[in-house]
């Protein structure tokens, strides 16, 4: 069953400038590319480093640490040295408020 939690405004989140959003269980980074909106874990899953730092660049975040990359929409690592995927979350927008599905796996 989905948890919506309200995490931003869409005010509060500039395009290409990622945002961390701290949960009760984890850290999230927000991104907005254009009118649409994206999140995933802000852990980037070659290191300890937090993807709301880095550069998004189109679609692909871009690791602060190293370099990786990920696509903010599906959460797949597309640049060496990250490897593995990091999850994402489902959101919307209603009004000027962004939520986030936190129950997804
Ligand atoms: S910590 Fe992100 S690429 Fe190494």
């Amino acid at each position: 069953m989905a948890k919506w939690v309200r995490v931003a405004s869409v005010e509060e989140l500039k395009e290409q400038n990622p945002l961390l959003v701290v949960l009760d269980n984890e850290d999230v980074a927000l991104y907005r590319v254009k009118d649409q909106y994206f999140a995933t874990d802000d852990l980037c899953s070659h290191a300890e480093a937090s993807l709301a730092e880095g550069d998004l660049k189109g679609y692909l975040i871009h690791c602060p640490r190293h370099g990786g990359q990920f696509d903010v929409r599906t959460g797949e690592a597309k640049h060496f040295p990250a490897y593995a995927p990091i999850r994402t979350y489902p959101v919307k927008v209603e009004g000027h408020d962004i939520f986030i599905d936190t129950e997804r796996d």
